[in-house]
C-alpha cells in the first residue's frame, strides 16, 4: 500500500520540476483593485518558478526611493488615478528585458489602458518572438519565452471588493499579503513569517478606493475588450476562496498553448471566453 502513495509523491515531485523548468510565457492577470491579482502572482512565481512583474509594486517602489518618476507618481497613485502611458513604458520594458523573465513572467497590473495593451503586444512582437526565431535558427534550440501571453480576467463583485480592499494589510518586509476579514494573520497585525508590523496601503482609504474603482470602470474595461476581440481573453470566478481560484488559474495556464496559435481551449475546464 506504500507504493503507490510513493509513485504518487515522486510523480507529484517531477510534475513540480517540470512546471518550474518549463516556457510558461506571458500572464497577464487582469482585474478590478483587490480583485487577487497580487494574491494569485505570488502563487503562480511559486508554482512556475517565473517572476511577478506588478507595475503597482514598481510604482510604490519609485514613490519610496524618491526618483523622478517616482514624485511623479506619488500624488497620481494617492488618487487613485493611473500613471500616465508614457512613464510606464520605460519601467516595465527595463523589467522585461532581464534576464529572470525568459521562460516567461506574470504581468500584474499592466496592461491597464488600451494602449498599454497595444504597446504591449508590440513590445513582446520586437522583443521576444523576433529574437526567438533567430536564437531558434542560429542555435537550433528553442528560444525560453516563444509562447503567446495567456491574458486571464478575474471576476469579483463589487462588494466583495470593497471588504477585501478595506481589510488588505501587507508585511513591508517580505510582501506578504493578508485580510482583516479573510486571511488574518495569526497575532493580530503581525506577519506570521517574520513578525513585522504589517501596514494599510496609502490608497486603501475609503476615499481613494471609490477613485481606483471608477478608473478601472473607464479605462481598464477597454483592455478587456481589446484582449475579448483577439479572443484571448479567459474568464474566471475570483470571487471563491484563494486556493479554489488558483486552481483555475494553474489549469488555464497549463493549457495553455495547446492548439497551435497557443489560445486557450474555452470550451473545456472551468474557463470560459466572456
Ligand atoms: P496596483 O498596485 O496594481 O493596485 P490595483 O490594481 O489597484 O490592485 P490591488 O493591488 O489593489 O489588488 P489585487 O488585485 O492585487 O488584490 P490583492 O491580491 O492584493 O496599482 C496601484 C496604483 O499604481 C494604481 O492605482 C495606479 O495609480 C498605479 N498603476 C499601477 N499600474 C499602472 C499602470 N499599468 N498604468 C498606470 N498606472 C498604474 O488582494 C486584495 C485583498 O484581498 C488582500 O487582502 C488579499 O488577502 C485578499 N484576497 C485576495 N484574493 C482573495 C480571495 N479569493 N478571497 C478572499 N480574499 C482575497
Amino acid at each position: 500500500a506504500i507504493f503507490p502513495r510513493r509513485e504518487i509523491r515522486v510523480k507529484g515531485a517531477i510534475s513540480m520540476a517540470n512546471d518550474t523548468a518549463r516556457n510558461v510565457g506571458p500572464v497577464i492577470l487582469l482585474g478590478p483593485p483587490g480583485a487577487g491579482k497580487g494574491t494569485q502572482s505570488k502563487r503562480i512565481v511559486d508554482r512556475y518558478g517565473v517572476p511577478q512583474i506588478s507595475t503597482g509594486d514598481l510604482l510604490r517602489d519609485h514613490v519610496a526611493r524618491g526618483t523622478e518618476l517616482g514624485l511623479e507618481a506619488k500624488a497620481i497613485m494617492a488618487r487613485g488615478e493611473l500613471v500616465p502611458d508614457e512613464l510606464m513604458y520605460g519601467i516595465v520594458a527595463n523589467r522585461l528585458r532581464e534576464a529572470d523573465c525568459q521562460r516567461g513572467f506574470v504581468l500584474d497590473g499592466f496592461p491597464r489602458t488600451a494602449a498599454q495593451a497595444g504597446w504591449l503586444d508590440a513590445f513582446l512582437e520586437k522583443e521576444v518572438f523576433d529574437k526567438g526565431s533567430e536564437k531558434r535558427s542560429d542555435k537550433g534550440s528553442e528560444y525560453p519565452q516563444n509562447c503567446p501571453p495567456v491574458v486571464i480576467q478575474l471576476l469579483v463583485d463589487y462588494t466583495q471588493l470593497l471588504l477585501r480592499l478595506t481589510g488588505r494589510r501587507s508585511c513591508p518586509t517580505c510582501g506578504r499579503l493578508y485580510n482583516i476579514h479573510f486571511q488574518p494573520p495569526l497575532v493580530d497585525e503581525l506577519c506570521d513569517v517574520d513578525g513585522s508590523k504589517l501596514v494599510i496601503r496609502n490608497d486603501d482609504r475609503e476615499e481613494v478606493i471609490s477613485g481606483r474603482l471608477a478608473a478601472y470602470e473607464t479605462q481598464t474595461r477597454l483592455v478587456t475588450d481589446y484582449y475579448r476581440a483577439q479572443r484571448r481573453l479567459v474568464a474566471i470566478n475570483a470571487d471563491r476562496p484563494v486556493e479554489e481560484v488558483t486552481a483555475q488559474i494553474f489549469g488555464v495556464i497549463d493549457s495553455h498553448g495547446n492548439d497551435s496559435h497557443g489560445r486557450v481551449d474555452t470550451r473545456s475546464g472551468t474557463t470560459t471566453q466572456s
